[in-house]
């Protein structure tokens, strides 16, 4: 099998240079949608959605809403990560003021203009969201689109009939994070992608092609035959005979198979196609060897092409033995895998693509090869990383169920997932204690598994259940019975259900904290030595040393590779994540990644734990622990040897020594007594520098790509001291921006995330006053009312607004009044670039008066009316007059009104502290080519600066 690195390049640069050209031939375009958001946290237009009249939905949701005060965002972004930690919030999502308890940091909205230019009258256009967290609301142009709950699953609409074609729209979203899923951190916010779709009106579902490669018995052979089933749309008033042509690519670019088939279309309705193809010597995918075919499908109507999609897929099979356990491409591979939630550090649940890429290739130094998505499907992006770079997954849907909208979602699942050569394993559920064994959980998750078969009859399903040697319900059902934790009882149950594979859906737990060597119940850390484990759970020791002696469990999964936010098992308050992982949250590795790559991989692995910087503990004894895969090891304390011991499979070596300043070593060998490996810990001065080192010397200047930097101190000898704890602080030059810091310390509140102060400074207009009034429409200019000095002490008042309120609301049907009230202003508020008066709510309708001279109109489908008030407005005091007529229901002019000064923007400053010598800064380029320049200072260290290059790449093409 030749290398696939240079061929996957050259295959990716050849399609990158034909997709503007194919575009334009078939009128496919595939836009991102992430850039140029504004983002408002608080639910401050509770009667935004209007349900009376189609399109025609208020606040934020109207096109003429005023959002120019909001804060800008990027996407993938979440807003729980920006939120402080609180004590009185939920420790099993992490702490953070989010949920019922916190009404004003749970509830937002986005906002975002695309423009729809006039020739795509006549096209097709989807707006897709990959993933919202939580309960998502969304309007194109104040039509309602979409109300979509389910924070992992992906929804999407045809907008085509909304858009104002050659002219700006606007998409809005209301994001509700109130409620929350599962029991760890789950974010908040549009947290994955948006893209725009256009297509022809015939054209590729969503979706719509599923490509899988066939051998006979399961077993790769000199041929593969490549099945490729199309659904094809037909969203115009004729029926269409659609010819669908696949070319396949090979590794390195070349055409190896064709497919096609021929299928009609009626007029707004769907078929499907199939067609099939054969690859003769197909390079297989693997963990190892994650080779990538391309299909390239072409649909014609009458010789005119009218779509083009281009898609990876692999060639590889699955399957479980009930003795062999799992099977990739005919023969036994264990599973050496990890479960892992979505969030890192930093950055929250927003991971941009680069960060799915870097922490699939930090499990893998370990070893791993497989990847349980607990417990939520994943972003598309994930698996492909996945794909790219060789990691198996288990695709693991949110909740067990069988109603319409549960299998609506897992028909997404499945249907968008199921064409990744990584995913190997669907599992239906996690622990769903209540119903696991009882006759409807059987029947639920029977529905569930049948519906696979349907979808994707080359998969089999689990369950990750928590019992024992149990057969009833789910696991009497289900094609590879799984197991979370219970080690003891395996074997016990596969002598009774002896046909049924089985698989370590969930394992280990072991709770360790990074560079931490005694259990410490105050700050909330656990030891690294790894023997600290809750009461299901196990060391990683334990758990593997069980499943490598039984192939028919076919490897397993531990919980997990990367600490999360949440769970901090076993602490509460202070500690706000977990520590389970085998790296911490920023993918530092803890010492039990080295007792992992030890066993998982065939490199020569020894590694010494603890550090050797105990000041103050000379004479006491310290344990010292190896982890390798040598077969002897010995360990010298400055120079003199504490003994030669011979290392059992799977296991670690364990010495008790006394502690003297200086050096550690261990020499390792192999059962023939030769030296295979050696290393050493020393004892290191005081910090004396800083020391910033990027994942990357280069990365795309494509305004997604991230460089991830890490941040040590160093002593005078330039080693790296393991106990640094110094705050660093950051900035930034050129052509990249901070996403976010971490540290890997389970107990710091410290930010993730730093916000610039908003260049908004909002002034309430205040003291409104109102008066009845029998003009109906817009007053003459010498109506004394208007008048700056007029005299309206003797006129009503209104209750001012209260949270998500609009304030009093006092006209009746068809009552007309002026309202008035003042605002106070400085020179230096004159001084800056803008100046706007901003309304809430003009309800119905009203003329806008600023020191009697008038400045426009607003009415209540309008948004929030603004105005350019620079002019009219002075230094002191300013008297802001509105007539307003109102129609039906209750009248007046919401409360919420205000003079926003906009003050030149200003650049949010970044620190954070070491844990244990270590903290981690993720930077994103922009689309500048250039460079990026990274300076780290601390109080008393020599500061470091690190550069990382930006270089020029063909655009993703996006929605200005
Ligand atoms: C499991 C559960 C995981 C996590 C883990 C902690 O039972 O499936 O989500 O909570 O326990 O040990």
């Amino acid at each position: 099998m030749s290398s696939p690195r240079l061929p996957r390049l050259l295959l990716a640069l050849a399609l990158s240079s034909l997709l503007p050209r194919l575009a334009a031939a078939t009128g496919r375009e595939h836009l991102s949608l992430d850039s140029g958001w504004r983002f408002h946290l608080g639910d401050d237009w509770p009667g935004a959605l209007r349900l009376d009249k189609a399109g025609s939905s208020g606040g934020p949701a109207a096109v003429k809403f005023n959002d120019s005060t909001w804060r800008s965002v990027d996407l993938p972004h979440d807003w729980a990560v920006e939120l402080p930690f609180d004590q009185t919030a939920d420790g099993s999502h992490g702490y953070k003021a989010l949920g019922a308890a916190f009404p004003r940091n749970s509830i937002a909205w986005y906002r975002r203009t695309v423009t729809a230019p006039k020739e795509d009258v006549g096209r097709r256009v989807w707006l897709t969201f990959d993933g919202v967290f939580r309960d998502a609301t969304a309007w194109v142009n104040g039509w309602l689109v979409a109300h979509h709950e389910g924070g992992y699953y992906p929804f999407r609409e045809d907008i085509t009939d909304l858009l104002h074609y050659g002219e700006p729209n606007v998409i809005s979203v209301r994001v509700d994070a109130t409620r929350s899923e599962g029991w760890f951190y789950e974010g908040a916010g549009i947290y994955r992608h948006v893209w725009l779709d256009k297509t022809a009106p015939v054209a590729i579902s969503p979706d719509g092609i599923f490509v899988r490669a066939a051998f006979p018995n399961n077993v790769p052979a000199n041929e593969a035959d490549i099945h490729i089933g199309t659904d094809v749309r037909n969203a115009s008033d004729s029926a269409a005979t659609v010819t669908v042509t696949h070319d396949i690519l090979g590794p390195n670019g070349a055409v190896v198979a064709h497919a096609t088939a021929t299928v009609d279309v009626p007029a707004h309705a769907r078929a499907h196609a199939e067609a099939q193809g054969t690859v003769a010597q197909p390079e297989l995918w693997s963990p190892e060897t994650p080779t990538l075919y391309v299909v390239a499908t072409h649909l014609a109507v009458a010789s005119t092409e009218v779509d083009r999609l281009q898609m990876t897929f692999g060639i590889r099979t699955v399957g479980f033995d009930k003795d062999r356990g799992f099977l990739l491409n005919g023969k036994p591979y264990a599973l050496k895998g990890t479960c892992n939630h979505q969030d890192h550090a930093g950055v929250g649940a927003a991971l941009p693509d680069a960060l799915q890429a870097f922490r699939i290739a930090k499990l893998k130094e370990f070893g791993s090869n497989a990847y349980r998505t607990s417990h939520n499907p994943p972003t598309p992006e994930l698996l492909d990383a996945c794909d790219r770079l060789g990691m198996l997954v288990m695709d693991e849907s949110r909740l067990l169920g069988s109603d319409a909208e549960n299998l609506r979602k897992w028909d997404d699942q499945i249907r968008r997932d199921r064409n990744h050569p990584s995913v190997a394993i669907w599992s239906v559920a996690n622990e769903e204690f209540s119903v696991q064994s009882t006759a409807q959980g059987a029947a639920v998750a029977r529905t569930m598994q049948t519906y696979v078969k349907q979808l994707d009859p080359t998969r089999p399903v689990t369950y990750a259940a928590p019992q024992g040697d149990e057969f009833d319900g789910i696991n009497g059902v289900i094609d590879v019975r799984g197991w979370n934790y219970h080690i003891g009882t395996a074997d016990s149950y596969h002598a009774k259900h002896p046909n049924q594979p089985e698989v370590g859906t969930e394992q280990a737990s072991t709770t360790t904290t990074r560079g931490i060597y005694a259990r410490d119940d105050q700050r909330g850390y656990v030891s690294a030595y790894g023997d600290d484990v809750p009461g299901w759970s196990n060391t990683a020791e334990d758990w593997w040393t069980y499943y490598a002696a039984r192939p028919y469990l076919s490897g397993g999964f531990a919980w997990t590779g990367f600490d999360y936010r949440g769970e901090p098992t076993p602490f509460n308050w202070p500690c706000i994540n977990s520590h389970f992982g085998i790296l911490d949250t920023c993918g530092f590795p803890k010492d039990v990644f080295w007792y992992y790559k030890a066993w998982w991989t065939n490199e020569p692995v020894l590694h010494l734990l603890p550090h050797w910087n105990w000041s103050g503990r000379d004479g006491q004894t310290i344990r010292v622990d190896a982890l390798s895969n040598c077969q002897e090891v010995e360990l010298f304390v400055n120079g003199t040897s504490a003994g030669r011991q011979t290392m059992k499979p799977n296991g670690r070596l364990t010495w008790k020594v006394n502690y003297a300043p200086g050096v550690v070593s261990a020499k390792g060998f192999d059962a023939a007594g030769k030296l295979v490996t050696e290393t050493k810990i020393e004892t290191t001065g005081e910090p004396t520098a800083l020391k910033l080192v990027p994942d990357r010397p280069s990365i795309a200047a494509d305004g997604r790509d991230v460089a991830v930097f890490t941040v040590s101190a160093m002593d005078a000898n330039g080693r790296s001291v393991p106990v640094a704890a110094n705050k660093v602080a950051f900035a930034l030059e050129g052509a990249g921006k901070i996403l976010g810091v971490g540290n890997g310390d389970p107990s710091s509140h410290e930010p993730d995330a730093f916000i610039a102060p908003s260049p908004v400074q909002t002034i309430p207009v205040a003291g409104w006053k109102w008066k009845l009034t029998t003009l109906t429409g817009k007053p003459a200019d010498a109506t004394p009312e208007l008048a700056r000095q007029f005299d309206d002490a003797g006129w009503n008042t209104i209750r001012p607004k209260t949270d998500g309120d609009t304030g009093e609301m006092p006209l009746k049907d068809r009552q007309c009044a002026f309202f008035r009230a003042h605002v106070t202003l400085s020179e230096a508020d004159l001084n800056q670039q803008r100046v706007q008066l901003r309304f809430g709510v003009i309800d119905d309708h009203g003329w806008i008066y600023v020191n009697g001279a008038f400045v426009g109109e607003g009415d209540y489908y309008g948004g929030e009316p603004s105005f350019d008030a620079k002019k009219m407005l002075h230094a002191g005091d300013n008297t802001i007059v509105v007539a307003v007529r109102n129609e039906y229901g209750p009248g007046g002019i919401g409360a919420d009104v205000n003079v926003d000064v906009f003050h030149p923007p200003v650049t949010a400053k970044w620190s954070r502290s070491l844990f244990n010598g270590l903290a981690q800064v993720i930077v994103q380029s922009t689309r500048d080519a250039g460079q990026i320049t990274l300076t780290a200072q601390a109080n008393g260290l020599q500061p470091a600066v690190a550069k990382v290059t930006t270089t020029a790449v063909a655009a993703q093409a996006s929605v200005p």
